[in-house]
């Protein structure tokens, strides 16, 4: 298949582009670089440095057989403070592409949804069938295209899969020496900023909140390697039939505490470093995990490494970075 990636100079996007070049499909990335990095799109692809509203001339010549979309805006607390930047830039933008890919005769997608969707959820393990109650813009622009997606593929015969990402962690090393992994500009996530810590020899981590309702008192969140994640999108890329839009929960079904992290990088690094509680972070659930039946059902797919193993090769990568 010849698959365009956008935002697959992105974390994720460089991750699923290896995968999908290491099992002999074609790709054509496609990334503004706002936020990817040139040099994270895997050798062997090909490259356009554009936006996903540029591709309405060019799409057509490409060749296309499916679209992974990922490229968005993607920071949570940036997306609340000014959400112009996200209702255009994501929404937006997704349906730029999706014109492109009608006129260009490209009728398959894959969506990088979020959990962010369900927002503060009221029950855990959380079923697809959860109410979507998104709780920052980002989570709202992300649940716009779920819905953009189902309208279009009934009306235009779409074969349309949004996967709803919970927590991604960890890395995709290669046996070429090559490693793809998390360099936002920008870091917010846990586990980045504990390995950052730790890689710092006694840095500074904030705990955000040791006051939740959960066992020990700081957030539970459902981790899941990167590369369990680029398995689920390139079996997604062969389910469903034009007119379905199907979507898919991707998490382990269980939970680590903030707290369990941290303890996990420390064992993994045998480093130690330094924590402080801190308030709670504006909008943050007290838990988060995802019901992930119906991934197992639709996709055949469950997720086969652990936190540790996540934490691992993100700190194999981390400690090979100058
Ligand atoms: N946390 C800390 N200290 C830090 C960073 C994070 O204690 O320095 C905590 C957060 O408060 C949260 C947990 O670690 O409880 C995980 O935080 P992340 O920022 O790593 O991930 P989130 O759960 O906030 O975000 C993830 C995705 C988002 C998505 C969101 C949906 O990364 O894209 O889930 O809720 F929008």
């Amino acid at each position: 298949m010849r698959v365009l990636v956008t935002g697959g100079a992105g974390y994720i996007g460089s991750v699923v582009s290896a995968e999908l070049l290491a099992t002999g499909h074609e790709v054509v990335v496609v990334d503004d670089l706002s936020t990817g990095h040139a040099d994270a799109v895997p050798p062997g692809a090909e490259f356009h440095q554009l936006g996903i509203t540029d591709l309405g001339g060019v799409l057509g010549g490409w060749g296309i057989d499916a679209v992974v979309h990922f490229a968005a805006k993607s920071l949570v607390g940036e997306s609340v403070a000014d959400p112009a930047k996200y209702w255009h830039g994501n929404v937006g933008g997704t349906l730029a592409l999706l014109d492109a890919m009608r006129s260009s005769g490209v009728f398959r997608i894959v969506f990088s949804s979020s959990a962010a969707t369900y927002g503060d959820a009221t029950e855990n393990p959380i079923p697809e069938t959860a109410p979507t109650r998104p709780t920052s813009s980002y989570g709202a622009t992300k649940l716009a295209i779920d819905h953009v997606l189902s309208n279009y593929a009934k009306a235009y015969d779409l074969a349309a899969v949004s996967l709803r990402y919970f927590n991604v962690a960890g890395a995709l090393l290669t046996g070429d020496g090559i490693g793809y992994g998390e360099r936002h500009v920008v870091e917010t996530h846990l586990v980045p900023l504990a390995l950052r810590a730790a890689r710092d020899e006694g840095g500074n981590l904030s705990i955000y909140g040791s006051d939740y309702p959960t066992p020990d008192g700081t957030c539970v969140r459902d981790y899941i390697h990167v590369v369990d994640l680029a398995d689920a999108h390139l079996r997604a890329l062969s389910v469903g039939a034009p007119g379905d839009h199907q979507i898919v929960n991707l998490g382990s079904g269980s939970g680590n505490s903030v707290l369990e992290v941290i303890e996990t990088v420390r064992q993994v690094t045998g480093r130690d470093l330094s924590v402080r509680e801190q308030p709670r972070r504006t909008g943050d659930p007290a838990t988060l995990v995802a019901a992930n039946d119906l991934a197992a059902t639709v996709l055949g797919w469950r997720p086969k490494r652990t936190l540790a193993h996540m934490i691992s090769d993100a700190w194999m990568l981390e400690k090979s970075v100058p």
